[in-house]
């Protein structure tokens, strides 16, 4: 049976409980809501992947409460130790060599010899965090291939009863994942572009991030249909045609109605925020979805590739 709690610290000495004893727990974070499960439990990450119809091979991002933490499972190199100071707790995500000789699932890591951490804002997830003691792992709370989950019901829609708990603490600030860096030395490479612009990333690092050249990163989130919704989309629309509803961004134009609005006032970080949900909201409405030009500049860059991905040929 799946609880479905709205979020008080009661509820995240429960959630830490659950995770400790093996569970999956759902929780929220700035960026999207996490499946969760303890990163030092093979059972536990693997039920993560059963309850996702996730394929095994794909890595998964362990959580942790500050870098302190993190240092205790993966390698720090002074870059990343900078970026980390810069961006953390935040939606940047950094992929590490694995520390030796821990506990750590290699389930986690695929078998890679990296593993991805990140440090997540949210209030919810911290109280977790530092009530486990240790990290949880944990990918978008959707079913494999469904659109990202920015809400508690979101995540309920295709999780519950594969859940142990589900909390509540509203609508997600930022909207969608957390950019994802490899940090080698001093090169930095962009494995998935997120809620943290590469502007920012690229003004403390001192350095340009460089496209990644090896092919482990045929990863979830790089699979072209991954945040798809059962809508079709067409992207780049300036009007939507008869039939289609329509995503807007910034003002529409006269004698045309957006079904929903990313931002009226075409604020890249209020689109974001909105990104999934309006999806969400637009595939129950329809099927087959226009979607307005949005700018490929600071967090244009994710909703972009978000809307490829929904757009592309399914598999
Ligand atoms: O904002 C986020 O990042 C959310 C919240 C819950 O923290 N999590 C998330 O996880 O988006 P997920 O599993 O949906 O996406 C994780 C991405 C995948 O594309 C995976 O391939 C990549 O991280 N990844 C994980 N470990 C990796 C590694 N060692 N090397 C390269 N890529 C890795
Ligand atoms: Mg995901």
């Amino acid at each position: 049976m799946t609880e479905f709690a709205p979020y008080t610290p009661e509820m995240a000495l429960k959630a830490a409980d659950l995770l400790a004893q093996g569970g999956l727990v759902v929780v929220p974070t700035e960026t999207v809501y996490g499946l969760a499960a303890d990163a030092t439990n093979d059972n536990a990450v693997a039920r993560i992947f059963e309850a996702k119809g996730r394929p095994s091979f794909n890595p998964l991002i362990i959580h942790v409460e500050n870098a302190a933490m993190a240092g205790e499972w993966a390698e720090i190199s002074p870059l990343a130790e900078k970026l980390a100071a810069a961006f953390w707790p935040g939606a940047l995500t950094l992929v590490l060599p694995r520390r030796a000789g821990t506990r750590l699932s290699r389930l986690v890591s695929a078998g890679l010899d990296t593993v991805a951490v990140r440090c997540p804002a949210s209030g919810p997830a911290q109280a977790v965090l530092a009530a486990l003691g240790r990290p949880f792992a944990a990918p978008s709370a959707n079913r494999s291939g469904s659109i990202s989950p920015t809400r508690a019901t979101h995540a309920a829609k295709t999780l519950s009863d594969k859940v142990d708990l589900i909390l509540d603490a509203g609508p997600c600030d930022i909207g969608v994942e957390s950019t994802i860096i490899r940090v080698e030395g001093g090169q930095i490479y962009l494995l998935r572009p997120g809620g943290l612009s590469v502007e920012a990333i690229e003004r403390v690092a001192g350095v340009r991030l460089e496209k990644p050249q090896w092919p482990e990163i045929q990863a979830p989130g790089m699979m072209e249909s991954h945040y798809a919704p059962q809508a079709r989309l067409r992207l780049d629309a300036l009007t939507p045609s008869p039939g289609e509803l329509f995503l807007a961004f910034g003002p529409t134009p006269e004698n045309v109605s957006a079904t929903r609005n990313l931002s009226p006032g075409s604020d890249l970080t209020e689109a974001a925020a909105n990104l999934f949900n309006h999806l969400h909201e637009l595939d129950a409405l329809g099927d087959r979805i226009a979607v307005a030009p949005i700018p490929e500049e600071g967090l244009g860059l994710a909703i972009n590739d978000r809307l490829r991905r929904a757009a592309a040929p399914r598999p």
